[in-house]
């Protein structure tokens, strides 16, 4: 074997026996719980801890997910999050949820969980749901999902929901974060506050710059 193949086999080596484990949500806690103090000033990776003592069960209950979002907006979908701003007990633990709602022709826009992977169980009516790779494949993958239908969304990925049928649908979606976060990408690019130069705007999606102040005007009042 010519010698620098050899470096690269232990190179190879090196980086394989330095991360043996594959970390599939959010760290670990090294407590039973830390229940999000949501009023503490204090600044960390997440949440501060509310005093044990004065936890209680209703920090790890949320109720009402049986309630159909309200679809009545531009895009005909609703999202309720489950994640640690709304239910302080999943602080440090990794996982969250979120019941999405939509309309007959109603659409989650194309958008990435930064910080998780996306389980979606269908649980009424049919929805065409689809993510893209990254480059430089950027390959689409697509499934029309009924009742009863689960797909994953892996991490940081743009996917998309749409209802394809003709009656409301609803999903039921869970997280590998406790805090998956939410970028749309629209929202993000023509919706940015101060907005992103329409020049840059004009280049990256090739567009003329009526057409950028259009989109700029559009998202900056939906955000
Ligand atoms: C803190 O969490 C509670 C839910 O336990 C919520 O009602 C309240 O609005 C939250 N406060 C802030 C400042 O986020
Ligand atoms: C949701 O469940 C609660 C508790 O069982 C019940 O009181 C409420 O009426 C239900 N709401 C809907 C919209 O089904
Ligand atoms: C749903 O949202 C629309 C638009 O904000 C509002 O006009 C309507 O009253 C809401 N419906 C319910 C049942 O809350």
């Amino acid at each position: 074997m010519a010698a620098n193949h050899l470096i690269l086999l232990l190179l190879a080596l090196v980086a394989l026996s330095s991360s043996p484990t594959a970390f599939a949500a959010d760290p670990n806690q090294l407590q039973d719980f830390c229940v999000a103090d949501n009023k503490s000033n204090i600044f960390v990776n997440g949440f501060v801890c509310k005093d044990p003592n004065l936890v209680t069960e209703n920090d790890f209950l949320i109720r009402g997910l049986n309630q159909s979002g309200n679809t009545t907006n531009q895009l005909g979908s609703t999202v309720t999050p489950v994640f640690v701003q709304q239910l302080p007990g999943l602080n440090t633990l990794g996982v969250a949820g979120a019941r999405l709602d939509f309309a007959a022709g109603g659409l989650i826009p194309p958008h990435t969980h930064p910080r998780a992977s996306e389980l979606l169980i269908v649980i009424k009516g049919t929805l065409y749901v689809g993510f893209v790779t990254s480059n430089p494949d950027n390959k689409l993958f697509t499934k029309v999902l009924y009742e009863g239908d689960a797909f994953v969304f892996p991490q940081g990925l743009i996917h998309f929901q749409f209802n394809n049928g003709e009656t409301d649908a609803v999903a039921l979606a869970s997280f590998g974060s406790q805090n998956p976060g939410l970028i749309v990408i629209a929202n993000s690019v023509f919706g940015a506050k101060p907005p992103i130069s329409p020049y840059v705007l004009e280049k990256a999606f090739q567009l003329d710059a009526k057409t950028v102040e259009l989109l700029q005007a559009k998202f900056l009042l939906t955000n």
